[in-house]
């Protein structure tokens, strides 16, 4: 009898998408997989290293791991690490954290199945950092997705970009773009099996740039990504997200494909990081804080009103109350619909990590607070202007608040409860909004 694979998933949506795509590999491979540590003979860590906060929650959850016995050997069970701690700390692991019996770089995912064979076969030290191979695809069955109504789609994998705090340069290695053709069938697929929403994923969605371009020759548009939106839209899919977008490719023509095709939603995600140019350039992120402005006048400029979000770095190496002030000026400069906002911190082997003047917690903290109450009433604005506009919302499930009450996404990515009325997971409602509340909108259905 094969064995029982529990995959625990931490950070970005590409981790979620490596995991889904796992877990079909392993189901082929005659695996079972289960949703939990208790009932699983073999766990695997999916890992994140993109802040330390992160890296330090796996290795607690190894220790709890640890501790438990398998149902099957009454051993405790077989401990992989896999994503991106596995594929920068290597070797090393298996130095500090004995527990781990297999370590699983960002690109041997569709080589799981024979690697646990191997631990369990009595092989010690299994590790496996190569690329992915010629003929491995992307496959991912809806059995192992999420949701049965949003799917994550990759586009592209990797970042070349090298900002100079970030580690995924080096964790998820250069970018590699799908081919148009692949995407648009995965879509085309999704809709046939009733799925409403696809996100197409990727560190930087635009700077797509396949290999050729297959699939796009009856799509016009500025760039490959552009071209790939106005293809995927044609597949009429209810209701396309993409994410992340990188301010310095963000071309104008992203905004005309939204203008052009309503089921392209009226969302964008384009990190700042920074409103301070002395503190971009030292980030390395290849835009001023004028270019970013340009690009964010041509998306609130749109004929559709465009939700915009967007990520800040606080506490960033040298980062001075003048740098500081900058960054709150742009963020409240671009009223942005959400913000997530991050504390510096520091990863080994980035360019960043080299430098001095690091800024104390304590001054991280103050900022980040200060950053957070701007953003809070900035928010509380624009979320109170939605008060008698109708949305479209996806309904996701029931609201966590009330059982009453039904809860989803709005195709400009807020959250929306509202009154169930009948309304079951998977639906596309129209909803009044009646109140803005301080991350989400409330509403009545529109029958
Ligand atoms: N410290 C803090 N935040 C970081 N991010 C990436 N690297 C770091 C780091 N070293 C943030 C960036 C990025 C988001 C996904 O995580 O804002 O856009
Ligand atoms: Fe990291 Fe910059 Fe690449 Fe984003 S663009 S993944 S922040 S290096």
């Amino acid at each position: 009898m094969k064995s029982k694979v529990y995959i625990e998933t931490f950070g970005c949506q590409m981790n979620v998408a490596d995991t889904e795509r796992a877990a079909t590999g392993l189901r082929k491979a005659g695996y079972e997989m289960t949703s939990s540590a208790t009932t699983a003979d073999v766990v695997l860590f999916n890992t994140c290293s993109v802040r330390e906060r992160a890296e330090r929650k796996v290795l607690r959850r190894i220790g709890e791991v640890r501790k438990l016995s398998s149902p099957t050997t009454h051993k405790r069970p077989l401990i992989g690490v896999m994503g991106c701690v596995a594929q920068l700390e290597g070797q090393s692991i298996f130095d500090k954290t004995p527990a781990v019996d297999l370590i699983i770089g960002t690109q041997a995912t569709d080589r799981i199945p024979s690697l646990i064979e191997r631990v369990q076969g009595g092989e010690a030290g299994v590790i496996d950092l190569d690329e992915r191979q010629e003929g491995e695809v992307w496959d991912v069955s809806p059995a192992e997705r999420r949701s049965p109504y949003v799917a994550f789609v990759p586009i592209i994998e990797g970042c070349n970009k090298f900002c100079s705090f970030c580690i995924v340069p080096y964790s998820r290695g250069r970018e590699k773009s799908r081919g148009a053709r692949e995407i648009v069938n995965e879509v085309l697929r999704l809709r046939s099996l009733g799925y409403k929403e696809v996100h197409l994923i990727g560190q930087n969605v635009n700077s797509y740039r396949p290999r050729s371009m297959e699939g796009l020759e009856d799509y016009p548009g500025a760039t490959p990504f552009s071209r790939l939106l106005r293809a995927v839209a044609n597949t009429r899919m209810d209701r396309i997200k993409f994410t992340t977008s990188f301010p310095r490719d963000f071309h104008p023509d992203i905004v005309s494909a939204l203008e052009e095709y309503p089921n392209l939603c009226d969302w964008v995600h384009l990190p700042a990081q920074s409103g301070s140019d002395r503190i971009l350039k030292s980030m390395r992120r290849g835009h001023n804080s004028e270019d970013y402005l340009k690009r964010v006048e041509g998306i609130k400029n749109s004929k559709r009103r465009l939700a915009l979000t967007s990520d800040i770095i606080v506490g960033f190496p040298g980062e001075t109350a003048e740098d500081f002030a900058a960054t709150m000026r742009l963020v409240e400069k671009c009223e942005y619909d959400a913000l997530y906002i991050f504390k510096y911190s520091k990863r080994a082997g980035t360019p960043a990590a080299r430098l001095d003047d690091a800024v104390s917690e304590d001054e991280k903290t103050t900022r980040f607070m200060a950053l957070e109450e701007l953003q809070t009433s900035v928010q509380g604005k624009l979320y109170n202007a939605y008060i008698g506009r109708k949305v479209s919302v996806l309904v996701e499930r029931e609201s966590a608040r009330s059982s009453e009450d039904m809860a989803g996404h709005s195709t400009c990515h807020k959250v929306v409860n509202f009154k169930a009325n009948q309304t079951r997971p998977g639906d596309i409602v129209e909803v009044l909004i009646t109140e803005g509340k301080p991350n989400s909108l409330y509403g009545e259905l529109i029958s």
